[in-house]
């Protein structure tokens, strides 16, 4: 599914150039959750996005679905992603000009799905997350929980091969948490999915088959749980 090495990345140049990610590498397969931890700042989300092609690393390769990320241009990059990549962003998730079902229909709609179809599929994603009642609110009118299970909501409707879901459950209460968790964990031993999960949530690495952990843009550890 997912297949990384040699992986850094840096930001700036000149004498300004900062490195984040030294080396990294890491395999997913399918019907594998992985769980990504370290403390803040040591480099995960800018690990997670340069994996899920949202990013393009300073150096290494990203073997993403069969695809050689760095060979492929915008275009087919955003056909891939629309189709068969789902994503949770730590911040900044969805389109504040749509309202949350056609937040959640747009992954479908940018595939060729019809409008109707779309939002019928959006309004079931997001009725797996109880939040059927948000379906005609704005993004600036729900709060950040909320806002959250959308996002997860609109990472499962397209029934991705692989997800990205960067601190999915940070906005959460326990049991919303739960119901995240069990969504993931569904696509993933019922399809054969793989997700990638980046979190400070306890629960949810317990609940991975490999934890990999960094520290200061390093992989420093990983554990088989699976
Ligand atoms: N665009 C950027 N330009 C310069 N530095 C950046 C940029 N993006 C991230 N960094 C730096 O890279 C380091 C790692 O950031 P990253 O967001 O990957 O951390 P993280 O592990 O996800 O942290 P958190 O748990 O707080 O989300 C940080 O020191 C950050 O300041
Ligand atoms: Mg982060």
């Amino acid at each position: 599914m997912l297949r990384a090495e040699g992986v850094s990345r840096e930001f700036g140049s000149g004498d300004a150039v900062t490195r984040v990610l030294h080396d990294c590498g890491v395999e997913v397969f399918a019907g594998q959750t992985v769980a990504i931890v370290g403390k803040s700042g040591s480099g995960k989300s800018t690990f997670a996005n340069c994996l899920s092609g949202l990013d393009k690393p300073t150096t290494g390769r990203i073997t993403l679905l069969g695809h050689d990320l760095a060979t492929l241009d915008e275009k087919r990059m955003a056909r891939l992603r629309a189709e068969h990549i789902g994503f949770v962003l730590q911040k900044d998730n969805l389109v504040p000009t749509l309202n949350i079902e056609e937040n959640v229909a747009a992954p479908l709609i940018m595939s060729g799905v019809k409008l109707s179809a779309a939002l019928k599929r959006a309004r079931e994603a997001l009725d797996q997350v109880s939040l059927s009642h948000r379906a005609r609110s704005w993004p600036g009118q729900v709060s950040g929980g909320e806002a959250q299970r959308a996002a997860v909501a609109r990472a499962c409707v397209n029934e991705p091969s692989i997800v990205f879901a960067d601190e999915p459950t940070g906005a959460l209460d326990e049991e919303n948490g739960l119901v995240v968790q069990k969504l993931f964990r569904a696509m993933v031993k019922e399809r054969g999915a793989a997700s990638v999960i980046v979190t400070h949530d306890l629960d949810l690495a317990q609940g991975a088959d490999v934890v990999v952990r960094m520290a200061k843009g390093t992989l420093v550890a990983s554990g088989w749980f699976g």
